[in-house]
């Protein structure tokens, strides 16, 4: 049994190549693994990134379905876009980069006017970690970042390790653990943009989409800040609860689309559902390829790549605002700082896991 088993495993491929040395002289590389549908996913110990995926289609064309780039020095940059990035300590905003735990104030990095994004201006994605293991059979690849006490500005020397593995259901498996000696925040994200038609095939604005969230967090002005509130979808272009085009609404005069340029709103997830049921179903309209999505976390940043412009990416392909959208599970934005949310914290010594599973038909 064991013997059929590894025969059939032969076939697959892990391919490790040179990525580039980084300027601060770390060589990287890429780590490419292929599942037993010819699903292929790539990874760089540089930012813990996601390069490349590349799905079957019906037609069984493969169609690398998340936007990139080519070159080590563009990830090295990827500071306003966050192509494919591990974000880390923490997912999206922090009001005036400053919060409170345990009666101790802390002041983080600032790097989007006043207020803290995607964990300041050292972000985990830009950073080369190591690669604690490598499993071939299972397609799984983990990585290893240590951010000590004082990293941005958050307190507690915090152990956090990232896989990715690519199972033979076309599930792209993403978990985060992460421990630390004192209690701190522990918000991980994952910020890869998806194009179901394919990563350079126009924008994702004819993409099906069904966010499975009766609620989301509205944001008080342009700078993304949420007013605390939790406000239903229903009746509002919020509503994703029946799958719509994306652009059906998106153009539509109201203010809080009118305050991000597009959808950048955070939805709740229903705990309930989060082991069994996809809190999102979203289908690309040429290549009929779907993605559905499971998580543990607590909320998930639709993101329409509104700021995206003339972003030269992987194969000389310039890609526009809407080329993509992110599906961002993580906690709340501010949560930090918003007594109605949940917190973002973890305990001093106690090990704590993420995880978010992406599943691919066509
Ligand atoms: C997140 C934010 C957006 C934007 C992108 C990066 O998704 O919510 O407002 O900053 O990151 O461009």
């Amino acid at each position: 049994m064991l013997g059929c088993f590894l025969k059939k495993r032969e076939v697959f491929v892990m391919k490790k190549e040179l990525f580039g040395v980084t300027s601060g002289g770390k060589t990287v590389y890429l780590y490419t693994f292929e599942n037993k549908n010819g699903m292929k996913m790539t990874v760089s110990d540089f930012g813990a990134v996601l390069t490349h995926l590349w799905v079957p289609s019906k037609d069984g064309q493969l169609v690398d379905v998340v936007l990139g780039y080519d070159q080590l020095a563009q990830y090295e940059n990827n500071n306003n876009v966050y192509f494919g990035a591990t974000i880390g300590r923490n997912a999206n905003r922090i009001d005036q980069g400053k919060f409170e735990i345990d009666g101790q104030v802390y002041q983080v990095d600032q790097n989007e006017g006043e207020n803290q994004l995607h964990g300041g201006f050292s972000g985990y994605h830009t950073r080369p970690w190591l690669v604690k293991e490598v499993d071939e059979l299972n397609q799984k690849i983990v990585f290893l970042l240590f951010s000590p006490d004082g990293d941005q500005g958050f307190p507690g020397n915090l152990s956090l390790e990232v896989s990715y593995q690519l199972t033979d259901l076309n599930e792209l498996i993403i978990s985060y653990t992460g421990e630390s000696d004192t209690k701190t925040v522990f918000n991980p994200t994952n910020h890869t943009y998806f194009n179901l038609n394919g990563h350079a095939n126009g924008t994702i604005l004819e993409h099906s989409l069904q966010l499975d969230c009766s609620y989301y967090t509205p944001v008080k002005d342009s700078k993304s800040i949420p007013t605390g509130e939790v406000l239903p979808v229903a009746n509002t272009p919020m509503d994703f609860k029946q799958s719509k085009k994306i652009g059906r609404d998106i153009n539509q005069i109201v203010e809080q689309l009118q305050l991000t340029g597009g959808y950048d709103h955070n939805y709740v997830l229903d705990e309930t559902k989060q082991e069994t049921e996809a809190f999102v179903h979203l289908i690309g309209d040429q290549t009929g390829i779907s993605l559905k999505g499971y998580t543990n976390l607590p909320g998930v940043q639709l993101y329409t790549g509104n700021f995206i412009e003339q972003e030269a990416g992987k194969n000389g392909v310039n890609y526009q605002k809407y080329s993509g959208l992110c599906l961002e599970t993580q906690f709340f934005p501010d949560a930090v700082n918003q007594v109605n949310f949940k917190s973002p914290y973890i305990e001093e010594n106690v090990q704590t896991v993420y995880e978010t599973r992406y599943c691919f038909d066509a």
